[in-house]
């Protein structure tokens, strides 16, 4: 596109600012501006800057008054299922590996800024014993499920892995997983894909630039999924693959379950076509959305957009009314993921967040503000709950499932120790359960031996740490 033509489409969407420097750009600067330019549709970015405003306006309106909980049939708790009911439901998740048609899809796209690293989280070492990264534990998983699903049903066609990346962790991303030899899986059962971006604004509505020659950025959230499905190829990708079931998960958990079986189970059991894991919320104030209904559909609500007092009120019993947190753990058929990339992707809600952007200022000079000076827009994953058909939600106990790795250890939660310390707890308590009597130091389990505990034959009864059983 010629420089004229180029200047009147964003004059149009009143941007014609990030044109401002041409004259000082070279040839090769100039053409990597444009493409960074015609890389995005101008009337839908400039538009997602109005929806977004408006919808942050509608979010400070509290809405106390519409939420309500799960309803009773809609969720179920591993601690309140008989051990036949959850045999049943991993032995339907396991036909499903065995047959191919589970899919793991894990979120890898954020940037990991509050844990402050440059590397993908992934490819975090949280200082197991072991020294295994993020990603390394989860493909691990995926083999023992592998196994597994092998020993039960004969023959295992295999878990499909796709990684959403960003521009910030694809090449990473791949580069790691090729180094390590997929962690031993099947290379062309890996599959990783980029998510898309969206532009960076000031609060005018103007697009800032990164460099004089480049956009400012940022991925277009989690939720930026749905698009990324479909224009990436990967909706395609699970057709012919046969892919029945996918587990969505975040990046960051050190105790995820990937491709739960019982999860799964449960789901296909009750013929849902969105399911999600929560945890208990036993303090108000903890920092994880909540799955409940408003206006009698189902959504994730933020702490902040409910009042103390309604975060607050329990049941007779004791537990939180609106207790079923958030765990960004995810259970969706493809049919599912077809219906909103096809029909409700553009619906989605945009989610504001005010942020200091590096920027050029209109000397050229690139600037690193101290204070906000404008937005990163993202969609979330979580915004099509209300599109389901058939809901249910599956409650896990926390100490097994759910230690997330978000902040660096100065912040004392959510951290690499907790992350670390949570995992190896797990795995003492698994060998006690099989039989230990006293388990010392630091005791890992590698995943290629027990997923959840089982498997755990001829223990000795004393265990000292540092120690990793393989
Ligand atoms: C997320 C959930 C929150 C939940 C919490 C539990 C969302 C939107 N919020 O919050 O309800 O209580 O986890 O830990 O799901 N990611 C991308 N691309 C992006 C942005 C994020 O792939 O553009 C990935 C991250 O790499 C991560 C996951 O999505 O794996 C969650 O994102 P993060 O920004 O960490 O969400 P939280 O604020 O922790």
């Amino acid at each position: 596109m010629d420089e004229d033509t180029l200047r009147a489409q964003l004059n149009k969407y009143n941007q014609g600012h990030v044109l401002q420097f041409w004259k000082e750009l070279t040839e090769d600067q100039r053409a990597s501006l444009t493409e960074d330019i015609l890389e995005f549709s101008l009337s839908e970015v400039t538009s997602y800057f109005k929806r977004a405003n408006e919808s942050s306006e509608n979010n400070n309106k509290l809405l106390d008054d519409r939420i309500q909980p799960i309803e009773d049939d809609a969720i179920k708790s591993v601690t309140g299922c008989d051990s036949a009911l959850l045999k049943k439901y991993q032995d339907t998740g396991l036909r499903e590996i065995a047959a191919g048609r589970v899919a793991v899809l894990v979120l890898a796209g954020g940037q990991g800024t509050r844990l402050g690293v440059t590397c993908p989280k992934g490819m975090y070492d949280v200082g197991l014993p072991s020294h295994k990264s993020l990603f390394q534990l989860q493909a691990e998983k995926i083999r023992r499920l592998e196994v597994m699903a092998k020993e039960k049903y004969g023959k295992c066609q295999g878990i499909t892995w796709y990684l959403m990346t960003s521009e910030a962790t694809h090449e990473s991303t791949l580069d790691f997983l090729e180094q390590n030899n997929y962690f031993g899986l099947n290379k062309n059962n890996v599959k990783a894909f980029k998510q898309g971006m969206i532009p960076c604004f000031g609060f005018d509505g103007k697009i800032l630039l990164d460099e004089m020659h480049s956009l400012s950025k940022a991925p277009d959230g989690n939720g930026g999924l749905y698009r990324a499905l479909k224009v990436q190829g990967i909706l395609q990708d699970m057709t012919e693959r046969g892919i029945n079931s996918v587990h969505a998960h975040s990046v960051d958990n050190i105790l995820i379950k990937v491709a739960d079986p019982v999860f799964i189970g449960y789901c296909i059991d009750k013929g849902a076509d969105c399911g999600v894991k929560v945890v208990d919320k036993a303090d108000p104030s903890e920092a994880v959305g909540v799955v409940c209904q408003v206006d009698g559909k189902y959504q994730v609500v933020e702490y902040s957009e409910i009042s103390k007092k309604t975060s607050e009120l329990r049941r007779p019993n004791g537990k939180l009314v609106f207790n079923a947190g958030n765990i960004c753990n995810h259970y969706f058929t493809l049919g599912f993921f077809r219906n909103i990339s096809d029909y409700h992707e553009e619906e989605l809600p945009l989610h504001v967040a005010k942020k200091k952007i590096p920027y050029v200022d209109n000397s050229g000079v690139r600037q690193k503000p101290t204070s906000p000076n404008g937005i990163k827009i993202e969609k979330f994953i979580f915004d099509v709950l209300k599109f389901s058909k058939n809901f249910v939600a599956w409650e896990v106990p926390r100490e097994s499932e759910f230690s997330p790795l978000k902040n660096s250890d100065s912040a004392g939660q959510d951290c690499p120790s907790t992350a670390r310390n949570d995992l190896l707890a797990l795995h003492k308590q698994w060998l006690l359960n099989a039989g230990a009597k006293s388990v010392q130091g630091d005791v890992e389990i590698s995943p290629l031996l027990s997923y959840a505990g089982e498997n755990l034959k001829d223990i000795p009864e004393i265990i000292q740490g540092p120690k990793v059983f393989e």
